[in-house]
């Protein structure tokens, strides 16, 4: 522990507090593993996509690495002691190409007008993943949309040839094929290419079997699940059905979720940060993915469904938004819900706005604005780390070194029944206080070893400056905490103890990295800073304020 840890003991909470008109939400129980419970967490739940276009814009090169990249990522590997792994990909995947004899890393052809067309890759760009922290898994999206079988392979050569088997985790055939204007759109004849494609590949260069990741599709599933068409929609389930694993190569199938948008006027209107930081909302969105989780997790196996690309505002995020704390209270209740519903990995996309993404979207040039960090100077802001990059902090300690723990949902109100395939949809019940457990299954502890406490009512910086005074709940743990194994002998014994760890902001609008903390640390310089702040609570009762989370180490 560092020498500079500062523990704050709250013993019991002074009773004066209830006078102070503090909400209390009390959390049922029983402790144990509910039936709801996800599969044992993958250590790297909490991982990246990367676009093509800009992976070098975030990593640097052998001879320039980007120093923030690699400190960002090593401070996420120290903690579950797995590298969070990257997706390489996106739109920009479409239109990249490979050169053998290129010296640069990365060459973005930009025009006159700002316009990116196309990208190409030499063998320095595999060079440069050797700077990620050591067996980073690596999946990489190569190029579908120009039908040119030739050169996919030629980029799926250049990957093997630089990473290697103990690095590629996964290939994947295009990105976000739905949108696609040419005949691969239809489950039918993705399947019929995406099936030869991945099986050649496979053969061309001797790849183990099964090494390709399905889908990668950018649509919301139709709901309801059987409403007219949704059987249709370019997606997991329907690629499978329509033969795409024939011949045995699918090991993952993703598809990205992106809950708002501003590439157009009627989608801006409603990608708000009051929107953003919603519980409800975010769990409604979340559950329409239910069937499809649970068809592919049937057919590929437990940890085959996966959330490759997504973020909280597509064409690129917005200011105000998806780059305040609010994003980093969304993005740690969003991957804590995935995760509830057995999504294994979640890769949250850093990239750039492209022009032509959509001709009426809000945002040109630069770097997008729910990056969780900016590697360089740009048009949109200078280097920095945004405030929602705390919340893979929180979500890496959250799963730490086991590779046993299972979550679930604790919400104390109505829960959805997540057995159904027409589920109810989102935690109707649950407003804007939320709780997750994680139990340990190679432990005897019957109860969870950590709670994750949401308090997502939304509170800014600008109420607290105009003397708006900042609410609290206060959780009451009581029904979780570890028996004691004195109680019943008659021996007067104290409640025990437990330890908490806070992601705080002065508010949910903040934009700077400098003013959130993970446990008392700022890590606007890649490095946490400041002194480790933990606190110690006894008797089960944590305050949590409006816009704010805590871990809970039981
Ligand atoms: C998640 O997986 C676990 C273990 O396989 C299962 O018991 C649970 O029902 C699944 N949850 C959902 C929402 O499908
Ligand atoms: C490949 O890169 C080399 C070195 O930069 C360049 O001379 C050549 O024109 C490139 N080839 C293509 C097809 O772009
Ligand atoms: C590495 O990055 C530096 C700084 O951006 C650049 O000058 C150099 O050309 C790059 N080298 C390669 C091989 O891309
Ligand atoms: C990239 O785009 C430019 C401009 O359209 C074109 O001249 C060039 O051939 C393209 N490069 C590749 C490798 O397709
Ligand atoms: C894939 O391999 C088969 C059998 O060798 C061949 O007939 C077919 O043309 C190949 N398809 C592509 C796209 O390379
Ligand atoms: C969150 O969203 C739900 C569903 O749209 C809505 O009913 C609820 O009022 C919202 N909560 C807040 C605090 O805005
Ligand atoms: C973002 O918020 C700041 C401060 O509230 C305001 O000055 C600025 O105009 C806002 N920018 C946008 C694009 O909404
Ligand atoms: C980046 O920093 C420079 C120099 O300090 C400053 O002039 C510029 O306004 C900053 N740009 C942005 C977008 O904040
Ligand atoms: C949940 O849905 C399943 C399948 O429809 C049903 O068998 C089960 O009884 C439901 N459970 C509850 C608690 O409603
Ligand atoms: C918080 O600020 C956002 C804009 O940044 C605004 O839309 C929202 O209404 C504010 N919420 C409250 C409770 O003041």
């Amino acid at each position: 522990m560092s020498p500079l840890l500062r523990t704050l003991a709250y013993l019991l909470l002074p009773p004066l507090a209830l006078a102070a008109n503090l909400a209390e939400l009390k959390l049922r129980g029983p402790s144990g593993l509910p039936a709801s419970a996800s599969h044992e967490l993958h250590p790297a739940l909490s991982s990246f996509s990367i676009e093509t276009a800009f992976l070098i814009t975030y990593l640097g090169n052998v001879s320039a690495p980007n120093r923030l990249t690699l400190d960002l990522l090593d401070n996420l590997h120290e903690r579950t002691g797995v590298p969070a792994e990257i997706r390489i990909g996106g739109i920009t995947a479409d239109s990249t190409y490979w050169n053998g004899s290129q010296t640069q890393a990365a060459f973005n052809f930009i025009d006159d007008k700002g316009v990116l067309h196309n990208t190409t890759i030499g063998p320095a760009f595999f060079k440069a993943m050797s700077l990620l922290p050591k067996r980073t898994k690596i999946t990489m999206n190569l190029n579908l949309d120009d039908l040119d079988y030739e050169g996919a392979l030629e980029v799926a050569r250049a990957t093997w040839t630089g990473l290697g088997p103990d690095r590629v985790v996964a290939f994947e055939l295009g990105n976000e094929p739905d949108h696609y204007s040419r005949p691969v759109q239809t489950p039918k004849s993705y399947a019929n290419i995406w099936k030869t494609w991945s099986r050649n590949i496979t053969q061309a260069l001797k790849l183990p079997k099964p090494l390709f990741q399905i889908a990668a599709t950018a649509e919301d599933p139709l709901w309801p699940y059987d409403a007219p068409g949704a059987q249709d929609q370019l997606g997991c389930v329907s690629a499978l059905a329509a033969g795409a694993n024939e011949f045995g190569t699918a090991n993952y199938c993703s598809e990205h979720t992106y809950q708002y948008s501003v590439c157009d006027p009627p989608r801006q209107a409603i990608a708000t940060l009051p929107n953003l930081v919603n519980h409800t909302r975010l769990a409604m969105f979340l559950d329409l993915w239910q069937p499809r989780i649970r068809s592919v997790r049937a057919q590929l196996g437990p940890h085959s469904y996966l959330n490759g690309e997504y973020s909280s505002v597509s064409c690129s995020g917005r200011n105000n938004v998806s780059n305040t704390f609010g994003q980093a209270l969304w993005l740690l209740d969003t991957t804590l819900y995935s995760a509830s519903l057995n999504i294994s990995r979640l890769y949250i996309h850093q990239g750039g706005p492209l022009a032509l993404q959509s001709s009426t979207q809000l945002n040109r040039g630069g770097l997008s604005f729910y990056n969780l960090w900016y590697p360089i100077d740009n048009l949109n802001g200078n280097v920095t780390v945004f405030p929602s990059y705390s919340a893979y902090l929180f979500l890496t300690e959250a799963i730490g070194k086991s590779k046993t723990l299972k979550l679930a949902n604790i919400y104390p109100g109505r829960q959805a029944n997540l057995s159904s395939i027409t589920t109810e949809m989102g935690d109707t019940s649950a407003g804007q206080l939320v709780a997750y457990g994680f139990w340990d299954t190679a432990l005897k502890q019957k109860g969870p070893t950590k709670l994750a406490l949401i308090n997502m009512e939304i509170y800014n910086k600008t109420q607290a400056d105009a003397g708006v005074k900042r609410p609290r709940t206060v959780f009451d743990i009581s029904a979780y905490l570890p028996q004691n194994a004195a109680v019943g002998s008659g021996r007067e014994i104290p409640p025990p103890v437990v330890t908490v760890k806070r992601l705080q902001a002065p508010g949910a609008d903040i934009k700077d990295g400098g003013l959130t903390t993970w446990a008392g640390q700022s890590f606007l310089m890649g490095k946490g800073k400041g002194e480790l702040v933990t606190e110690t609570f006894q008797g089960g009762r944590i305050p949590v304020r409006a816009s704010e989370a805590v871990l809970v180490f039981l």
